[in-house]
């Protein structure tokens, strides 16, 4: 199997892009095809060639298709080939992954065991709404697992495809007797219709296919998360936004750019995700609960992500004692890498439970004001030594965001290496700030 990027499209100048069957062509690489009329062919399947559709006039595209793979029909298994099937190219709308949820999902009540209680309103509820923006698997697990925490007074999910939302917010709502919460569950399709919000989780955007980098989808998602950020803004001032939808890194800036809110009210989360993973990993192999591994997955979400040795604990010990120095860099590799293993297995979409999870986790510990140290995607100012930039850190968040950055005395190997995450960020970044701010 071959992977053709967008320079695969751009050799094929304006004639055809031939690729196998079983090849897969990028998102962004079909996208630049259609705006260069470079038409792409099967080779092993007769050669009709399909071109790239248009999108339609609201960009919105059918829930069940498949941006990626398969974008041809295969060749039967009796060898002969069936035409393929038109190509269904990435449309500039929300993207929902394609996988349906195993039947077997454990609607489970979200395990907070470090949050505090949270304060109560007169509604019986801490909080009065959270907006999730984009219901693909990762915005309805957040909202499942928000509307499961029972301490918001109601859960909104946003996506502009008709009744998609609204589908799984009935769904979700028909799932509260069973688990015993009461939170109000609503599917909408626009920001506006959704209403003000303490808290906006922007999880909207392309995915991720085999092969592609996070940074290949910075263009296509940074015209989503800027809109929704302004829209999210202006409807809500007051309002939180955390981002999950990726390159998480650049769209955490480029969010808070585009909004205008304060460093404090926009943060990223990949931190609690990456910890997520290193903590089950690590479990896994000392035979351990992932409950008495602590440790921090700062810098970046993706190559330059640093886990702090000197941080990492296994029970009562710390992780460089509990395991030999190789078993340690290959946990913390398979955890940096884990988002690509599981695209790799699935084929078709991304991770979506401990996204999910985590996105949840995050705004619960706002909403309780948590006094957890968490690793989040946030704007330093001077604290280790980074000034002004987003980057992964260890921090305290509350009602309204983050409440402070906390410097743990990290050893120079790790300092270095998450001072080199903001840097590779800050240059991303430089790159993404020449995209126009949305109009
Ligand atoms: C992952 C995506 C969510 O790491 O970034 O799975």
């Amino acid at each position: 199997m071959t992977v053709f990027g967008v320079d695969a499209v751009q050799s094929a100048g304006t004639g055809e892009l031939v690729v196998g069957a079983k090849d897969i062509v990028t998102p962004l690489a079909r996208e630049l095809a259609r705006e260069r009329g470079v038409t792409i062919v099967v080779a092993t399947a007769r050669p009709a060639t399909a071109p790239v559709a248009p999108a339609t006039s609201n960009g919105a595209t059918s829930p069940a298709s498949p941006l990626v793979t398969p974008v041809f029909t295969p060749p039967s298994s009796n060898g002969s080939s069936t035409p393929p099937a038109p190509l269904k190219p990435p449309a500039p709308a929300l993207y929902r992954r394609g996988a349906p949820l195993h039947p077997s999902v454990a609607p489970a009540a979200l395990h907070q065991p470090r949050l505090r209680r949270p304060e109560v309103t007169g509604t019986g509820k801490s909080v009065k709404r959270v907006v999730v923006v984009g219901a693909g698997h990762v915005g309805m697990i957040t909202a499942m697992k928000l509307a499961e925490a029972n301490i918001i007074e109601e859960v909104v999910l946003v996506d502009i495809a008709e009744g998609l939302a609204a589908g799984i917010a009935l769904d979700l709502t028909h799932s509260t007797s069973l688990l015993g919460f009461d939170t109000k569950v609503r599917g909408v399709t626009s920001l506006a219709e959704a209403g003000s919000a303490d808290y906006v989780v922007i999880t909207a955007g392309r995915a991720r296919q085999p092969g592609m980098s996070r940074t290949d989808l910075v263009e296509v998602n940074a015209a989503i998360v800027g809109g929704i950020a302004r829209d999210a803004a202006a409807i809500s001032p007051q309002t939180v936004l955390l981002v999950v939808t990726n390159p998480l890194d650049e769209m955490t800036h480029h969010a808070w750019r585009a909004s205008g809110l304060p460093a404090e009210r926009v943060i990223g989360m990949a931190g609690v995700l990456d910890s997520s993973r290193f903590q089950a990993l690590t479990g896994l192999a000392t035979d351990s609960s992932p409950s008495t591994v602590s440790a921090l997955a700062l810098g970046s979400h993706g190559d330059e992500m640093v886990i702090p040795l000197s941080q990492a604990r296994v029970g009562g010990t710390t992780i460089t004692h509990a395991l030999p120095p190789a078993k340690v860099t290959a946990l913390v590799d398979r955890a940096r890498n884990s988002g690509a293993e599981i695209v790799g297995l699935l084929k078709s979409g991304s991770a979506f439970f401990a996204p999910g999870a985590s996105a949840a986790r995050m705004v619960l510990a706002m909403a309780t004001n948590s006094d957890e140290i968490i690793a989040a995607t946030v704007r330093a100012h001077g604290q280790y030594g980074i000034a002004d930039g987003y980057v992964g850190l260890p921090a305290r968040l509350g009602r309204t965001g983050l409440r402070e950055i906390v410097e743990l005395p990290l050893a120079a190997d790790e300092l270095t290496a998450v001072r080199t995450a903001a840097t590779r960020i800050a240059e991303r970044v430089a790159d993404l700030e020449r995209i126009p701010a949305p109009s």
